[in-house]
Formats: C-alpha cells, sequence, structure tokens
C-alpha cells in the first residue's frame, strides 16, 4: 500500500513510519510527506530520507476547500492508498475527510474519547487519572473523533509535568502508529459506519 502522511511540525511520528517501512517485511511504503506549513521540521527530515515532499499554506489559498482540494491533487499525483495524519493541525473539510474515509487515520495523544484537542498531557495530568496514552483512530469531519483502531497506554507517575508525560507518551506513539499501519494496510481492520472492525485479531 501506498502511504502519504500529512504533517504541519517536527514530524516525529512521520519519521517512525519511515522507519518501520524500510523493513522489507512491512506492508507498506512512505510515498510522500505534505505539510499545511513550509517550515515544518518534518519536510527536511523526509527529505533527507530520501522521501517527495510538498507544501501547501493555507495563505496561498481562498478558501479552505481549495487548500484541501490541492492536497488531494497531490496525494492523488502520489496514487496514495492511505493518508496518515502526524501532527497535522488542521481540520479537514467534509468532502475531503468523506472522500478519504475509512482511508484516513490520525494519531492523537490522549485515550480516546478522552481529551479531544489540545493539552493533552496537562488535562490527563489535572484529571487525576494514574493512566494515560495515545490513540489512532480513523479520521471523520469532526476534531480527534472517528472510531479508534489502536491505543496504547502509559502510568501518570508523581511528578510528572506536561513534558515529561508527553515524552513518556511519545515513545508508545512512534511503536503504536506503525503498528496501526500495518493493521490497516493488511485489511486487519477496516471503518464501518461509525465501528473500527477488526478481523483475524482475537482475544
Ligand atoms: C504527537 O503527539 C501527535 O500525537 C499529535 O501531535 C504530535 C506530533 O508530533 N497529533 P510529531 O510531529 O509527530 O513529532
Amino acid at each position: 500500500k501506498r502511504v502519504a502522511v500529512l504533517i504541519s511540525g517536527r514530524g516525529s511520528n512521520m519519521l517512525a513510519l519511515i522507519d518501520a517501512a524500510g523493513d522489507p517485511n512491512f506492508p507498506a511504503e512512505i510515498v510522500g510527506v505534505i505539510s499545511d506549513n513550509p517550515d515544518a521540521m518534518g519536510l527536511t527530515t523526509a527529505a533527507s530520507q530520501g522521501i517527495s515532499t510538498a507544501s501547501f499554506s493555507r495563505s496561498s489559498y481562498a478558501s479552505k476547500e481549495a487548500h484541501d482540494a490541492a492536497i488531494d491533487a497531490e496525494l492523488t499525483r502520489l496514487k496514495a492508498d492511505i493518508v496518515c495524519l502526524a501532527g497535522y493541525m488542521r481540520l479537514l473539510t467534509p468532502d475531503f475527510a468523506s472522500k478519504w474515509a475509512g482511508k484516513i487515520i490520525n494519531i492523537h495523544p490522549s485515550l480516546l474519547p478522552l481529551f479531544k484537542g489540545l493539552d493533552t498531557h496537562n488535562r490527563a495530568i489535572e484529571s487525576g487519572m494514574r493512566v494515560h496514552g495515545c490513540s489512532v483512530h480513523f479520521v471523520t469531519p469532526e476534531l480527534d473523533d472517528g472510531p479508534v483502531i489502536a491505543q496504547a497506554v502509559v502510568p501518570i507517575l508523581p511528578g510528572d509535568d506536561s513534558d515529561t508525560l508527553a515524552a513518556r507518551v511519545l515513545t508508545v506513539e512512534h511503536k503504536l502508529y506503525p503498528l496501526a499501519v500495518r493493521m490497516l494496510a493488511t485489511g486487519k481492520v477496516r471503518m464501518q459506519g461509525d465501528k473500527a472492525i477488526l478481523s483475524g485479531v482475537t482475544a
């Protein structure tokens, strides 16, 4: 399967996907990285790994629809089968989201449906929970909504602040995202309505 990654910034999850796809047994290849931010650090990282990059500034387009249409055209040019959002900080238009429904996934740094949106690590600490984590989910037009494919859990430890907890979550994000892409690329998970249906994975 041909995977395109959409980023806005650092791109550490993108790099984890590129690294995983470097294994000849991985069922997907990273065919391109697209950013809405021409200054995204991840673009430099991707280029240094020999991956095709493209950036589309929101300010160069008259509307959100036109911006998403330009990205969609690039995905078509790349012949992408799967789109991975990895720190892509923009909501998708309903047209774009429905065109890619079931083929577009996101990683979010919380145990969804808890803590959608920003500042998840502080909110998890403030909640008093003893665990936190990350989720990979199918993308719908709603923010951090859509059926969950896979999750990883980490402890919240005494003395944690947002940075220490974020770092602990990030290490498991880098394992979870390749795992979820593997599941999708091999047909072990698919989206059906508002559910993620697993097959070939038993209790
Ligand atoms: C990650 O924590 C991801 O879960 C969230 O944004 C962050 C992106 O980090 N959606 P990176 O750009 O992958 O390093």
